[in-house]
């Protein structure tokens, strides 16, 4: 890796929350930045409300963020933009690629890659009344590509920080490969700084990507950080090698700070859940049952569950 290099914490929404940013740089590997997953922008939003805890500065220490809105409409962005001021940003991200149905079907998310006038309208409007440093988020489009070349020509009239593109259309969801020969088109025509976004699990592929995209130096990682735990250490070496032990550090910690957070062990269970979906894809937790794991009902049951096949 070069020094240029830098690596970015994709925004998971329900997983990579500011308790799980901070003990994941603390006990598995360092990152660059990360984008926060996204808060939904709604008109009469309180200012500093409880909604934007995982955004406030105290709460990211650690690892730099950039915080992540959802909306459709210029105010929406001029809103947040003005929260986010208060709470100690300059910066923030537009989230246009959630391709879940309940939000694309109210034009948000991916939902507006559906509509180029209207992702003009916004930007226009946004930068017209507002000096804040906006960066964006997308995929290649929502059915097809067919949008994907307005799309690029679109932003490339605004000075947006950075565009983060996740290599897939908004119909996929999360599954299949990334289209990396449509993402061609747009890591060419794109006058921004680019952050790639998707599949990095390993430093072989990385590696095909810097020589494919030698102009891009920004790595975003979501899944490959829980779904294989050393992939930080296999881009660089310097970075820790992560063992049972050591993950179970950063597990006891990350399961305690949920707890204290939600104080509720049902919330726990569920986030906990989830994230061993990915833990299980590990060489190192292999063993752990993971139908079972998912059966659990209290955390007690999972503690015994997991103690026992990670002594
Ligand atoms: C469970 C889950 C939640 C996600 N939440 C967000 C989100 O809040 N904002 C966003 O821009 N992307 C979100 N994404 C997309 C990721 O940030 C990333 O672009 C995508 O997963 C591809 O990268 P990966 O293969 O490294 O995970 C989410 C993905 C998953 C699987």
């Amino acid at each position: 890796m070069t020094s240029t290099d830098t690596f970015w914490m994709a925004p998971l929404h329900g997983i990579t929350d500011h308790l799980f940013r901070t003990l994941y740089t603390q006990h598995i590997a360092p990152l660059d930045y990360a984008i926060a997953p996204f808060i939904s922008i709604t008109s009469g939003i309180k200012e500093k409300s409880e909604r934007f805890h995982d955004f406030f500065l105290e709460n990211n220490k650690l690892l730099p963020i950039e915080p992540q809105i959802m909306a459709n409409k210029a105010e929406q962005l001029l809103l947040a933009s003005s929260i986010l001021k208060e709470l100690g940003y300059s910066c923030f991200n537009w989230n246009m690629g959630c391709p879940s149905n309940q939000v694309t079907k109210h034009g948000r998310g991916a939902g507006i890659l559906k509509d180029v006038p209207k992702i003009n309208a916004i930007l226009d409007e946004f930068f017209s009344k507002s000096n804040a440093d906006l960066s964006v988020k997308i995929r290649l489009g929502f059915n097809d590509t067919k949008d994907l070349k307005s799309i690029t020509e679109t932003l490339n009239k605004y000075p947006l920080k950075h565009v983060c593109i996740h290599p897939r259309l908004a119909t996929q969801m999360y599954d299949g490969t990334v289209m990396l020969n449509a993402f061609d088109t747009a890591a060419r025509e794109l006058k921004h700084t680019i952050v790639y976004s998707g599949d990095i699990t390993n430093a072989d592929f990385l590696m095909q990507l810097k020589v494919r995209y030698p102009q891009i130096h920004n790595w975003m990682i979501g899944r490959g950080l829980l779904s294989k735990l050393n992939v930080m250490h296999e881009i660089n070496p310097q970075n820790p090698k992560i063992n049972i032990q050591k993950f179970m550090v950063f597990y006891e910690n990350f399961k305690n700070a949920q707890l204290e957070r939600f104080k509720d062990e049902k919330i726990a269970i569920g986030r906990l859940k989830e994230l061993w979906s990915y833990f299980v894809q590990n060489e190192i937790l292999k063993e752990i049952p993971i139908q079972q794991i998912l059966r659990c009902q209290s955390l007690k049951e999972m503690d015994k569950i997991i103690s026992a096949t990670t002594k």
